[in-house]
């Protein structure tokens, strides 16, 4: 494995395809070894700020977690407990907390921000999610894919349906384009990919190999794959007034049984970051299903709930994965 130490990881693009392969193995070494209960601990000592200007569960606490078994400590900076854009600049707060801290995690909206904390911190910064990327997330689906499949990237399709043109389809498409994967983007006209970020993504696939599919046709774009993926269709910090127009422009890709079928693959796999719209579980759903009389959103209950459906597998690798970046990045 390459030398990681020090670096960032603002986006995936921060790593080479090499060193993102090791990221992935580092995170199935560390998995394994928690479970047979031989992790050694290799960031005593370290202090990890976790700055989150938008909500989390799981990001919060896999990078909590994954400190905390590696011998280190972490600060939670809330959504409005932290001064960072408001009082007091990022670059500012970077120079602060790189005194004290050895890595720095950051999530909220601009991109810009979390660049600005790199360049000015001195220490490790970690993307936990920005408006146009979440690459924590991208080690952990694909760490799931390898798992569910048994087969190399470079051999595993999948399809990534609805609202592609946020942080978690555009991080989906770069990496996958990294690893070398079969990559299909599924979703009408208006709420594709931006052509900035499809230029990337097919330049990377030209290294790697990666075929890209971008298409409005469903059936077309989840035929033959291995796993299907979403994504909520309305993403944090968006407007409430987008959620009618949302639904009605994404209703048609659904992830339901129907076009679980359409993949004619029987052993097709579910997939998605989470937290879903799939039942009337939560104060946001309920309020849109009154509304619209839907009884699901971006995926049904069914679905959600079936045997295909491995989003817990995906969600548990947040924490092995993100711990590997902080292993590989600030350990010895
Ligand atoms: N998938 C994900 O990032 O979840 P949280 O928003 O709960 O961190
Ligand atoms: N696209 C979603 C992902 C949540 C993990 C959002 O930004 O809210």
């Amino acid at each position: 494995m390459g030398d990681l130490r020090g670096r960032s990881f603002t986006k995936e693009l921060d790593f080479t395809s090499d060193e993102w392969r090791s990221l992935l193995e580092l995170s199935a070494e560390l998995k394994a070894a928690r479970r047979e209960g031989r992790e050694v601990q290799r960031l005593q000592g370290r202090n990890v700020a976790l700055i989150f200007e938008k909500t989390s569960t799981r990001t919060r606490c896999a990078f909590e977690v994954a400190v905390a078994e590696q011998g280190g400590r972490t600060t939670y900076l809330d959504p409005a407990g932290s001064q960072v854009g408001h009082k007091e600049s990022a670059a500012d707060t970077a120079r602060v907390l790189g005194r004290w801290y050895h890595g720095i995690e950051y999530r909220g909206a601009a991109q810009a921000t979390v660049e600005t904390l790199a360049e000015y911190a001195g220490v490790p910064v970690f993307n936990g999610l920005t408006d146009d990327w979440h690459p924590t997330q991208m080690l952990a689906d694909q760490l799931t894919m390898t798992e569910h499949s048994g087969k190399p990237l470079e051999q595993v399709s999948y399809a990534f349906i609805g609202d592609v043109r946020n942080n978690v389809g555009n991080s989906t498409l770069i990496s996958a384009a990294m690893m070398g994967s079969d990559i299909r983007m599924v979703a009408p006209e208006q709420q594709q990919t931006a052509p900035e970020v499809l230029e990337r993504a097919h330049e990377i696939a030209a290294a790697t190999g990666a075929r890209i599919t971008v298409t409005d046709d469903v059936a077309a774009g989840v035929a033959g794959v291995d796993f299907v993926s979403t994504d909520v269709w309305v993403s944090l910090g968006e407007p409430k007034e987008l959620w009618a127009e949302r639904i009605e422009l994404l209703r048609p890709y659904q992830v339901n049984a129907e076009l679980l079928a359409l993949t004619g693959n029987p052993d097709v796999k579910f997939m998605h970051c989470l937290p879903a719209f799939h039942d009337r579980a939560t104060t946001v759903g309920e309020e849109l299903y009154r509304a619209t009389g839907l009884d699901a959103l971006e995926v049904t209950h069914d679905v959600f709930e079936s045997d295909a459906s491995i989003v817990f597998d995906q969600a548990e690798n947040r924490m092995h994965t993100i711990k590997a970046v902080l292993v590989a990045t600030l350990a010895d």
